[in-house]
């Protein structure tokens, strides 16, 4: 670890911040500005989460869905327990998940999954736009209908296609990069609300819908934020 990364860790805020309160990783803070702008996370609900290593986003999830609820956590880094989370060691791409996921529905899928950084723009984004797109195929066979879809991804220009396939799938699809989402970085995440329910399983239209402000009042002064919205029909 280089002396300039260490001391701007200890720079960092949020850093610091999930070291006081026990957070596992910055990473946490970008999960709990999204739970509370939209409604990903409620009392009782069932959430899939890619990424999850070493647990940060974990941690809030559970907070959040409380012990009604579930929190499945998908990663192939080892993780600490954490009470009420079930941790599959396994990448996204493994055979046996479906068997092990045992076709349980889920309010909510996460994806806080990062390629290895390979230093080349383009090649990162693209592993990056994959795990998107395999995050989505999980959400789009598992989430019940009106449930969420969350996901990081590194912005670029085959983000559009992915989101081609997947924005007509929800409600509300949009863009956003919370204040704990480094500024120089370009990661954002993507949101779908409100999923439109699997065709072939003939599921009724989606229940929940969201009520995000369009400017958000938490976030820092000087903070910029995106938040895009895309109507879904505007993509196809
Ligand atoms: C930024 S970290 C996640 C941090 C986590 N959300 C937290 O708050 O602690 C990215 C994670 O993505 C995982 N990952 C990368 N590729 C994956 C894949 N194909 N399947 C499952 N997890 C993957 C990595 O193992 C790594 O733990």
């Amino acid at each position: 670890m280089g002396r300039r990364f260490v001391a701007e860790r200890r720079s960092d805020r949020y850093y610091r911040a999930a070291q006081r309160e026990g957070l596992r990783s910055r990473a946490a803070f970008k999960l709990d500005h999204l739970a509370d702008r939209y409604p990903i996370l409620r009392p009782g609900f069932r959430v899939l989460e890619f990424g999850a290593a070493p647990g940060g986003w974990s941690l809030i999830a559970r907070r959040y869905v409380g012990d009604r609820g579930a929190v499945v956590a998908v990663d192939p880094r080892p993780m600490d327990p954490i009470p009420g989370v079930t941790h599959l060691r396994m990448r996204i791409e493994s055979p046996n998940l479906g068997e092990r996921l045992n076709d349980d529905r889920f309010h909510t899928v996460l994806s806080d999954m990062s390629p290895r950084i390979s230093g080349a723009y383009a090649t990162d984004h693209a592993r990056s736009v994959d795990l998107v797109r395999a995050a989505g195929a999980w959400a789009v066979e598992l989430l019940r209908p009106g449930g969420s879809f969350v996901a990081k991804v590194f912005d670029g220009d085959l983000l559009p296609l992915a989101e081609a396939e997947l924005a007509p799938r929800f409600r509300r699809w949009q863009r956003t990069k919370p204040p704990a989402s480094r500024e120089a970085s370009s990661e954002m995440y993507v949101l779908g609300l409100g999923f439109r329910g699997r065709p072939d399983r003939a599921d009724p239209g989606g229940a929940v819908e969201s009520a995000a402000p369009a400017t958000d009042p938490a976030a820092p002064p000087g903070t910029r934020y995106i938040d895009r919205r895309i109507e879904p029909d505007s993509l196809l």
